[in-house]
């Protein structure tokens, strides 16, 4: 297994009733990473949940990698709480924000790693000018506000730009990819040089976590 390689299950896709158990049983069934998604019914129509519920995982005794994708404005308040209720790293979009770098440095002097989300109609060229700010690419594949939506396929040429992107920095960048990921898709999404797959409803909507986790990281190594 390639470490590197992180699968991260969205929870959005989760029983709400058992969050606890349903994180524990994933990451028993081999996943690296809780992708935790947080939706306002203002920059997505949708509407998820906060930090409070960060923190009761993080008070039960839930001590794995959260990694919060935000998709909410305004962001600068709401990115700080999620690090005091316990993430490690805190990806926003762009459009969200009226200053990308300051909410960057917010994120990093509250002690969290930080990540820029880009929806399927977003450039590239966001990235120039805090590339060399950020720990994290998150490409979403989707269109962000709803879990089990299908792969956008143009978003394997966007991966291949965005490495080639990431590889001519001097630091770690993790490359994320965000929606429609399954059994079908992870293939192409990893050889185009991803290395984070988030995946909701086809881990969380099948029968084996176990199974489907080992199924991913063949497709993948
Ligand atoms: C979409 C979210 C995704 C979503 C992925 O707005 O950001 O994390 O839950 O779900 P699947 O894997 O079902 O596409
Ligand atoms: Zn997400």
């Amino acid at each position: 297994m390639d470490s590197e390689l992180k699968i991260a299950p969205s929870i959005l896709s989760a029983n709400f009733a058992r969050l606890g158990e349903e994180i524990n049983a994933v990451m028993q069934a081999g996943a690296d990473w809780i992708h935790f998604d947080v939706m306002d019914n203002h920059y997505v129509p949708n509407l998820t949940i906060g930090p409070m519920v960060c923190k009761s995982l993080r008070d039960d005794g839930i001590n794995d990698f959260i990694d919060v994708h935000l998709m909410i404005t305004p962001v600068n308040d709401l990115a700080q709480s999620f690090a005091k209720a316990g993430a490690d790293l805190i990806s926003f979009h762009p459009e969200a924000v009226a200053s990308v770098t300051e909410t960057i440095e917010i994120i990093k002097n509250s002690g969290c790693k930080a990540g820029i989300a880009i929806n399927p109609d977003t450039s590239l060229s966001v990235l120039s000018d805090i590339i060399q700010e950020i720990d994290l690419v998150l490409l979403m594949s989707v269109y962000p506000g709803f879990g089990g939506q299908e792969f956008i396929e143009d978003s394997i040429e966007k991966i291949y730009a965005a490495k080639k992107l990431i590889d001519q920095q001097d630091h770690k960048i993790f490359l994320e990819v965000d929606g429609g990921i399954n059994l079908e898709t992870i293939a192409s999404v990893s050889k185009a040089g991803a290395n984070v797959f988030v995946a909701g409803s086809s881990i969380f909507g099948s029968s084996d976590y176990e199974k489907t986790i080992q199924s991913f990281r063949q497709k993948i190594s």
